[in-house]
């Protein structure tokens, strides 16, 4: 051929990236892995194949776990992670360091294999996955370096269970591993069965790098395998990430274990275009939102809406740009996308688009003649209440509808059970700094997409799961607070006390919507005082009234968006009220619980109000340093309507003390006072009614809490619900949460003393907040 017809035809050649130091090291372990556990390869007794998904072609036979692997790597971790929490932060860092740099030193030869066993082209494994893999190691190596200094309270949790999934494989373990190790836990990792080779290969990098044996551990297998871990006993936290469905049975596996957990699951993330938005650039970054991995992204832009005006032009566009993506094997560094994982996956998004009602655009690109690929495809005109518009495809299917203004837009943008990511084009960037703080999703990119980093937090919120990977926000969930809670005192509720009633009847109500109800069920509770004497009753609540409650949280919503300076002013307003009655509030409370400090109590819930107006307006997020032409605002929202059941020790100053926290951050709440002494809190009404609190911020409801902490978490309404109560409840709340996935905080069984620094300070700030990372690329 001529050069002059290679100028005329203008094709692409091939530029294929060899395998063969990939095929070498996959020959050196005779095609055959076990385990990583204790520093050592163990093999197992049963084993499956890795497939290479762009030719079918087997790559290696993978270990089974069996429960005695997982037993053996969860002591070998546990054993480990006593030494290395006693590192310096120096030491600790040190090893993250050598990680990073052999993992840069062996950067192709991991690209290579990742794009091998999971069929993702070169050009993204090598640009994008391994790069971003090292930065996760280096910026921990930094956070292990300065734990002492900027973390002093925090200690590691221990052993960590961690389940990642086979989208971005070595990715994954960087995010899951990094952070853990940094702050002085262990890992026992599990890869997906389908990709687990370059997890494989980073164990020898440990060993390199000088990670004590039992550190890190890596096991091998399928579902069942991760089952394992999660059920195991000796593990302190899972973190997994992966479908839904498989985030709720965690969920339900661990509820009442103790186990601390995060869950970074699945998205169905809205792309939103306006009408004065760079065309031609959005187009870009739809490809690289929907076709960048094949679309197995969790947060892949795959919910495209675009401004009614400009969507024929938009759509004509993109369906001109698609027919120019290639796709090819995976290794030819010149194409744009590789295979689909498997052919359960393919089989899974050919049946949901064969189904559709919606008009299918495939741009007709040739597909290899062996492997599994998909080509990239574009369903317009569905109705919003479209399953597909709603399910996750996890393939490079993009759908689309059309809006008309800038509400709808955020209306249709949270139209989802979802909320991992989302992007919004406009030149106008006041209309996408105003779209941002509306949408519900962890992660925001405006005028971009699919931009990640390790110094930025990212995560869901919603269905998309729980808890930061990324950040100073990233180490909470692989680290907790220094104080030990000890096991809690039994309530001192006084049961079955008969004595005549010699007190002025006092008629205690519900607060609801800003104002005294009375509750629906028509029952009540006697409230005695510690004498055993009968002082009042209080109604008990039942799920109606929460339903009720909820109403008016919604009807509040706005509260989420006023200013912290009105807030602040607000909870100040309460502590003058309270003051006020400072000798009333301290006579009832004396009262009730016979104790001498009650006075105290009262003071110190003055200066916990004062405390929450404090950090009101200084609870800020934070700008970050990413190497991009970009900056990350990581901001502090409210996380929405949050449900409290307060603990009975110091009722007055157990409550104020979720309250405040919860009020100062702009969330609405019901909370459940104490169950024994809850007459302090109905009182507590009139103070609220006088400090100008806005109806439907804050609801309290008396009752029973076994009965109301389940109404509570199963309320698909309620975002999150904290529990300090007495009563044994905080299994069936984490159970029950699996409803919306909602956030949880509960005590286990353990009792705090709201007298001290356990019962104020960031922690509770931050289980307040969601954090929103919004991303805003910036030059020309
Ligand atoms: P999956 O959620 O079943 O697998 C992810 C990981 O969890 C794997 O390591 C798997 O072995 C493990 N696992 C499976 N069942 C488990 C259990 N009961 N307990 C503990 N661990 C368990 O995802 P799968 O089957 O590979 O893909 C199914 C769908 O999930 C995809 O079509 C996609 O919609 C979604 N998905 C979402 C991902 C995300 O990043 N959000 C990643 C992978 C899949």
């Amino acid at each position: 051929m001529q050069i002059k017809n290679l100028f005329d035809k203008m094709d692409y050649g091939e530029a294929p990236e060899s395998a063969r130091e990939a095929q070498n090291w996959l020959k050196n372990h005779n095609y055959t892995f076990g385990n990583f556990i204790n520093g050592k390869w163990k093999q197992c007794e049963d084993h499956f194949n890795t497939v290479n998904p762009a030719n079918d072609q087997v790559l290696a036979k993978i270990g089974q776990s069996s429960p005695s692997d997982i037993d053996s790597a969860v002591k070998a971790a546990r054993a480990a992670q006593k030494k290395w929490s006693k590192e310096s932060d120096h030491a600790r860092a040190r090893i993250l360091y050598a990680i990073a740099r052999l993992l840069q030193k062996n950067s192709r030869l991991f690209s290579v294999l990742e794009t091998l066993d999971n069929g993702k082209p070169i050009r993204e494994s090598r640009d994008i996955d391994i790069p971003l893999a090292q930065r996760h190691f280096y910026y921990h190596a930094g956070m292990a370096q300065l734990m002492q200094a900027e973390l002093p309270k925090r200690s590691p949790i221990g052993v960590c269970g961690q389940i990642i999934p086979w989208n971005f494989p070595l990715l994954m373990l960087s995010w899951k591993i990094a952070p853990a190790i940094a702050m002085g836990n262990a890992v026992v990792l599990k890869p997906a069965e389908y990709t687990s080779l370059t997890a494989l290969l980073f164990a020898e990098i440990c060993t390199s790098a000088g990670v004590p044996n039992g550190l890190i551990n890596i096991v091998t297998g399928d579902g069942k395998v991760g089952e394992m871990i999660v059920g195991h006993k000796d593990i302190n936290k899972i973190a997994f990430t992966g479908s839904t469905e498989v985030g709720k049975l965690i969920r339900e596996q661990t509820a009442g274990s103790g186990k601390s957990l995060t869950l970074e699951l699945g998205g169905k993330s809205p792309f939103v275009v306006f009408d004065d938005a760079d065309l031609d650039s959005a187009v870009e970054g739809v490809v690289d939102a929907i076709w960048f991995n094949q679309g197995q992204v969790c947060c892949a832009g795959s919910r495209l809406l675009v401004h009614e005006a400009i969507s024929e032009k938009f759509y004509n566009k993109l369906r001109n740009r698609m027919k120019n993506l290639r796709l090819g094997s995976p290794l030819d560094k010149s194409i744009d996308m590789g295979a689909i994982i498997d052919k359960k996956q393919h089989k899974k998004i050919s049946g949901m688009v064969s189904q559709t009602k919606g008009k299918v655009f495939q741009a007709g690109s040739p597909l290899p003649q062996e492997g599994c690929f998909f080509p990239p495809t574009l369903i317009t005109d569905l109705h919003t209440a479209d399953p597909l518009m709603h399910e996750e495809i996890f393939g490079p299917v993009l759908v689309s509808t059309t809006f008309r203004t800038p509400s709808e837009a955020i209306e249709l943008s949270n139209n989802t059970t979802f909320g991992l990511a989302a992007s919004v084009w406009s030149e106008n960037i006041n209309l996408c700094l105003e779209l941002a703080p509306k949408i519900k999703a962890g992660v925001i990119w405006i005028n971009g997409t699919n931009m990640f980093d390790a110094a930025a937090g990212f995560g869901g919120v919603k269905q998309s799961g729980f808890g930061r990977e990324g950040g100073w926000e990233g180490l909470l969930a692989y680290s907790k607070p220094k104080n030990q809670f000890s096991p809690k005192i039994k309530s001192t509720l006084v049961k079955n006390q008969i004595s005549k009633a010699d007190y002025i009847d006092r008629t205690a109500k519900l607060y609801i919507g800003g104002k005294q109800c009375r509750p629906d069920s028509g029952y009540s509770q006697s409230i005695f005082d510690h004498n055993g004497k009968p002082v009042t009753q209080v109604p008990l609540s039942n799920r109606k009234d929460i339903r009720n409650a909820v109403e008016a949280m919604n009807s509040a919503k706005n509260w989420s968006h006023s200013t912290a300076h009105l807030r602040a002013q607000i909870l100040y307003y309460m502590a003058e009220n309270l003051s006020a009655r400072k000798a009333e509030f301290a006579n009832t409370l004396q009262a009730l619980t016979g104790r001498s400090d009650a006075q105290t109590e009262v003071e110190q819930s003055i200066q916990r109000l004062f405390f929450y107006a404090a950090w009101s307006d200084k609870f800020d997020g934070s700008a970050r340093s990413v190497p991009l032409k970009a900056v990350a605002l990581v901001m502090k929202e409210a996380i929405g309507n949050c449900g409290v059941l307060c603990d009975d020790q110091y009722p007055l100053l157990g409550f104020i003390s979720v309250m405040a926290p919860l009020f100062a951050t702009g969330n609405r709440s019901i909370i459940i006072p104490s169950e024994t002494f809850s007459p302090i809190v109905t009182d507590f009404y009139q103070v609220l009614d006088t400090s100008d609190v806005p109806p439907g911020t804050i609801n309290i409801l008396t009752g029973k809490h076994a009965d109301l902490a389940i109404e509570l978490a199963g309320h698909m309404d309620i975002e999150s619900v904290w529990s300090f109560s007495p009563s044994d409840v905080s299994r069936d709340i984490e159970k029950a949460s699996v409803s919306n996935l909602k956030r949880t905080w509960v005590n286990n069984g353990c009792g705090r003393d709201w007298n001290s620094e356990e019962g104020f300070g960031r922690e509770f700030l931050e289980n307040a907040t969601e954090n929103k990372t919004i991303w805003i690329p910036y030059g020309e």
